[in-house]
């Protein structure tokens, strides 16, 4: 079923992508949103895995983009931690965020890799002041994990624009 965005929230995956990263100290809606955007993370990373024929680099991307879902449905238990009640992140299929024809895809070129990588490390920082700014350790700590795997994500990023560079 076709997920609906509040009238407040960010309307496109890039507007999401701007907000979260202003946003200091996370409402329960703030972190749907997030939920949102790393379900359609997972989409992007299969979407650029089709700019390349590296089969390591596209398993990289493919790793990456698993994990993403899996930030997803953490962000979602921490919805119900939250008090925000029951909260599942939509299927690709009924993402909004995934609605639209130009999404951010990473171009598959060391450079992009690289620009993706520091993106990366960016939201272990941004999990991490978020995690810091919540009074609910197991919330706190799911938040963590996620900021910890996305600095996995970077470190694969670096490694995939290394592979490319043979
Ligand atoms: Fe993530
Ligand atoms: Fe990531």
């Amino acid at each position: 079923m076709a997920f609906t965005l509040e009238p407040g929230w960010p309307q496109s995956l890039r507007e999401a992508f701007a907000h979260i990263g202003t946003v200091t100290s996370p409402s329960v809606d703030d972190i749907k949103i997030m939920a949102l955007v790393e379900a359609a993370s997972e989409t992007l990373y299969q979407l650029s895995a089709k700019g390349t024929e590296h089969p390591g680099v596209i398993q990289i991307l493919h790793s990456n983009g698993a994990e993403e879902m899996v930030h997803a449905r953490r962000a979602a238990q921490v919805v119900g931690l939250l008090g925000g009640g029951a909260f599942e992140p939509p299927a690709a299929e009924d993402n909004p965020y995934l609605a639209a024809d130009n999404l951010p895809v990473t171009p598959i070129t060391p450079e992009g890799l690289r620009k993706q990588a520091q993106g990366e490390f960016g939201g272990q920082a941004l999990y991490e002041s978020w995690a810091a700014r919540i009074d609910n350790p197991q919330a706190a700590a799911l938040l963590r994990q996620n900021g910890a795997e996305e600095v996995d994500h970077g470190n694969r990023l670096l490694a995939a624009a290394e592979l490319l560079e043979g």
